[in-house]
């Protein structure tokens, strides 16, 4: 894709297909105004392509390719099987999705499919090899998109029969034997045993808690089922366009899909963000996502592919962006990684569902502040080719985030309800408000690349994953390991001697009770094994630990902590193990980020939230310990 483009993609969602020839002249006529030149094509156009089963149109797409080539804008195709046309569900109704209380989901919204249905998948198969073969050799054509944010709306958790069948097949894949099922799932608990496979549900309604490690198999099916949909589409391309990249568009950071374990697929990464401007904290947990975007493919380069240029319609109360800050959120993404910095959508929708949406040309045209404001953007990207090709700057810090221990930790009757991604995200952000870069890795990441590894909630742990960590502490790195981390192994079956199983030697203690308060906030009896406590609960037992072990040091964090004591604790921690904020004595509210070009060449985005001003300079001294 790079070879068809000339610095920073910039641009969005195009769907010509909303609109008539005036609009569409208009458009190339815009685009070229605004530098655009990277555009995402076609959908959710399936039901313009393919009207009626088998009888494939293709002319009006023909022309806007055409078109968008004569343009010098590259386009980002999209396979189109994001959401089907209504004749699918009036031709083969099992094809749509169903809730674990047995609802049917029918059309007239979108990604109205089950993701195990061999016919939605035979159907899908069959468009994506029309398209390939058509425009494999497109001069437009840049990278492929398949579907279109995997996971979002229903077509992730689908209990109809054929999911049901899919999940059984699935688990007997996973453990061979039902005596291998039983023993994982623990069906020695509440009779569960199960004699024969098609006994086995998805994990439907039921009159009380659902089996935990049944619910964690059935997230690991679902992600595992939208990855072959993507996958059989995917194969489909590298068949027949092997030269085009292939993407899909994550969605912003959520449970729904293991991303570490889909990110092999993708030639490269591609993420949907869409910060809250009246969420102060939204520039974090965007800076978050940006990390973990970019730790899917051990610091590569993703593309931002969509993002609102000012309000979206689907939050209660949708704020617009003020002046600058759709700048200031571009600019913050290409900081932390990004080689696009693209929109949903390029025209503001006349009707439907999204008509709200704010996009590049608003209702009113061009003569607004919104279409200045991207036009402006546009040129500045492009006035910055040395971009394309630059990389980000590896921080000395990382956090491990595991989908795995996510699903488990979040399944219910814990000691107390644990909001995994807030956890996450709070570690995060007390490196953050101290301008420190955090990479982001799973659990089985290079680890040893970093002076400092932050782990939140690893609740469900594998004995092997468990012994890297051990083994990273040892070998001289310094660990902050957060509560209810080390409980049970990847079945959801508690490591039994004392919690947490296998990182009490490495952590130097055993909690042998948990202890939440009425408020929800965590507490727990620690017994010292070698640890020394740094702050104790109120009746003086100790809330956190230190211990010194091999060449490395390892810090339990057994209490939830206010920002600010989470903030300060991290600063010591860092000092202690060498790890510096990216630029010293930055005020509150001000960030940088650094990616170095091919040439070497360091260059620094340096992001006010305060005022919004965004600055891009050229190398410095890499700032002292703060
Ligand atoms: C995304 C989706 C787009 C559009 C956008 C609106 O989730 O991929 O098609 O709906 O949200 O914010």
């Amino acid at each position: 894709m790079r070879g068809r483009l000339a610095g920073v993609g910039f641009g969005g969602d195009y769907n010509p297909e909303q609109w008539g020839p005036a609009t569409h002249a208009e458009d190339i006529a815009l685009m070229r105004e605004a530098n655009v030149s990277l555009v995402t094509l076609g959908i959710f156009a399936w039901a313009r392509a393919e009207p009626t089963p088998g009888a494939y149109d293709f002319t009006w797409l023909d022309a806007h390719l055409d078109r968008l080539a004569e343009a010098g804008v590259a386009v980002c195709l999209a396979t189109m099987t994001a959401s089907p046309p209504p004749w699918l569900a009036r031709l083969h109704p099992e094809t749509l999705p169903e809730l674990a209380d047995g609802t049917r989901l029918y059309p007239g919204s979108r990604q109205h499919w089950c993701p195990s249905s061999p016919v939605f998948r035979r159907h899908a198969v069959r468009l994506v090899e029309r398209l390939a073969t058509r425009y494999a050799d497109h001069p437009a054509l840049a990278l492929w998109h398949i579907g279109n944010e995997y996971g979002c709306h229903i077509s992730r958790h689908c209990h109809c029969p054929v999911s049901t069948a899919a999940f059984r097949t699935w688990l007997r894949a996973r453990y061979g034997t039902l005596q291998a099922l039983n023993d994982a799932w623990s069906t020695a608990f509440w009779s569960q045993h199960y004699a024969a496979w098609d006994e086995i549900h998805t994990p439907r309604t039921a009159p009380s808690f659902r089996n935990p490690a049944q619910r964690a198999d059935y997230e690991r099916f679902s992600s595992d089922e939208l990855l072959a949909c993507y996958l059989a589409e995917k194969r489909v391309l590298a068949r027949l366009t092997p030269h085009t990249p292939v993407t899909t568009n994550f969605v912003p950071i959520a449970k729904t899909l293991d991303l570490f374990a889909w990110a092999p697929h993708l030639d490269v990464i591609a993420y949907d963000s869409y910060p809250d401007p009246h969420d102060p904290d939204a520039a974090q947990r965007a800076a978050f996502s940006y990390d973990v975007m970019r730790g899917l493919k051990g610091g590569r380069p993703w593309l931002l592919l969509e993002q609102a240029p000012s309000a979206v319609n689907w939050r209660r109360h949708n704020g617009r962006k003020p002046p600058g800050r759709m700048r200031l959120d571009s600019w913050q993404a290409v900081a932390h990684g990004a080689d696009a910095v693209l929109f949903f959508q390029w025209r503001q929708s006349r009707g439907g569902a999204e008509k709200f949406h704010s996009a590049m040309v608003p209702h009113a045209g061009p003569d607004t502040r919104i279409f200045r404001e991207v036009r402006d953007l546009g040129a500045e990207l492009a006035a910055r080719p040395e971009l394309l090709g630059s990389v980000p700057e590896r921080a000395d810090a990382a956090l491990l985030l595991d989908w795995p221990a996510w699903w488990a930790v979040e399944t219910d009757a814990h000691p107390s309800e644990i909001d995994y991604l807030k956890g996450a995200l709070a570690y995060h952000r007390a490196l953050y408000a101290a301008s420190v870069a955090c990479d982001v890795v799973p659990a089985d990441g290079d680890l040893g690349a970093y002076r400092l590894l932050l782990v939140p909630h690893l609740y469900a742990v594998s004995r092997a994953a468990a012994d890297r960590v051990t083994a990273y502490v040892r070998d001289g790195g310094t660990l902050v390991m957060s509560y209810f981390s080390g409980i049970t192994d990847e079945h959801d079956r508690v490591y039994l001697g004392g919690y947490p199983g296998p990182f009490r030697e490495v952590l130097g203690l055993t909690v042998e009770e948990f202890d939440p308060r009425p408020d929800g906030s965590w507490a727990e009896v620690i017994r010292l094994e070698g640890a020394e406590s740094v702050r104790d609960f109120a009746d003086g037992s100790p809330a956190v630990t230190r211990h010194a072990y091999g060449r490395g040091t390892a810090w339990y964090v057994g209490c939830d902590l206010g920002a600010e004591e989470l903030r300060g604790l991290l600063d010591r921690v860092r000092r202690e193990c060498g790890v510096r904020p990216v630029e010293a004595g930055l005020p509150e509210g001000v960030q940088v980020r650094a990616r170095v070009t091919a040439a070497g060449e360091r260059l620094r985005v340096r992001l006010d939230h305060r005022d919004g001003s965004v600055s891009v300079e050229r190398d410095g001294p890499r700032g002292a310990t703060g």
